[in-house]
């Protein structure tokens, strides 16, 4: 299974510039090269920090952007959107009961599972008990083989300064909830930092994140303000497969300067 992964877009009412990068020009060259390079694609996930001032007009500007992609499109709220307008804009996106914007998608390779951690007004994540029987529900029918989970703010430590007081507000209920799960979980996927990041929870638990599609932060990891980055629009592909879990990274715009030769071995 190929998945798409695009993080952090935050697109902004046509021809606004965040940071003074246009997340339109972005976000378009991304979906130009995936559709063209990846029309094989089985979803196309988004992890949330959809539109950067979550206005109807950067939802509607997703919906244009997005109209021509071929594959389902799942897309995650992050702290930067707007649960009414994003419904507004996405009436048909699945939600669960309570109305929070989650769901989950059964697989050859296991459950995909996409979580909502957006609150009005929060910059960290909020995961309550309302999500969190959400979650219990699809982890407990979730079958045999490992589920792999989507979120936006990260459930574990990422060790980064900047993000330290707006991580997942939820004193670490999420990932104690996945760790006890009994076939394991294959990976969590999360946006939200803005830069790549891959690593493993204490409890044993892979994870990764996506660079933003927009803009970006210099690794600075112990820097409270890290600077702002721009940089070529970015999206990762994702195989959930025999294999296991793969994400690679792709960057649109890169110089090409020669073909490889064929690597015959040993
Ligand atoms: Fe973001």
């Amino acid at each position: 299974m190929k998945i798409i992964q695009l993080t952090d877009t935050h697109l902004m009412a046509p021809g606004v510039l965040a940071y003074g990068m246009n997340p339109e020009t972005q976000l378009r060259a991304a979906i130009q090269d995936i559709m063209a390079r990846h029309a094989d694609a089985d979803l196309l996930v988004m992890t949330g920090d959809l539109c950067n001032h979550g206005d109807p007009e950067a939802y509607a500007l997703l919906q244009d952007i997005l109209s021509p992609v071929p594959c389902p499109v799942r897309l995650l709220l992050g702290n930067h959107d707007d649960r009414p307008n994003f419904i507004a804009a996405f009436p048909d996106h699945p939600r669960d009961e309570n109305g929070f914007i989650q769901g989950f998608q059964d697989t050859d390779f296991g459950r995909l599972i996409f979580l909502d951690t957006h609150a009005a007004g929060v910059v960290g994540g909020v995961f309550g008990p309302d999500r969190m029987a959400f979650l219990d529900h699809a982890l407990n029918t979730a079958g045999a083989l490992p589920p792999t989970i989507f979120v936006h703010h990260p459930p574990v430590a990422d060790g980064l300064r900047h993000f330290r007081d707006i991580g997942l507000h939820d004193e670490g209920r999420m990932v104690a909830r996945l760790a006890a799960h009994p076939a394991g979980i294959r990976h969590i996927v999360f946006g939200h930092i803005h830069i790549p990041l891959a690593g493993t929870s204490p409890e044993g638990i892979a994870f990764s994140s996506g660079q933003a599609c927009s803009h970006r932060f210099v690794a600075d990891i112990d820097a409270a303000t890290p600077d702002w980055a721009s940089g070529n629009p970015t999206y990762r592909v994702i195989m959930v497969d025999t294999l296991g879990f793969r994400a690679f990274s792709a960057e649109i715009g890169q110089d090409v300067l020669a073909r490889s030769q064929l690597c015959v071995g040993p």
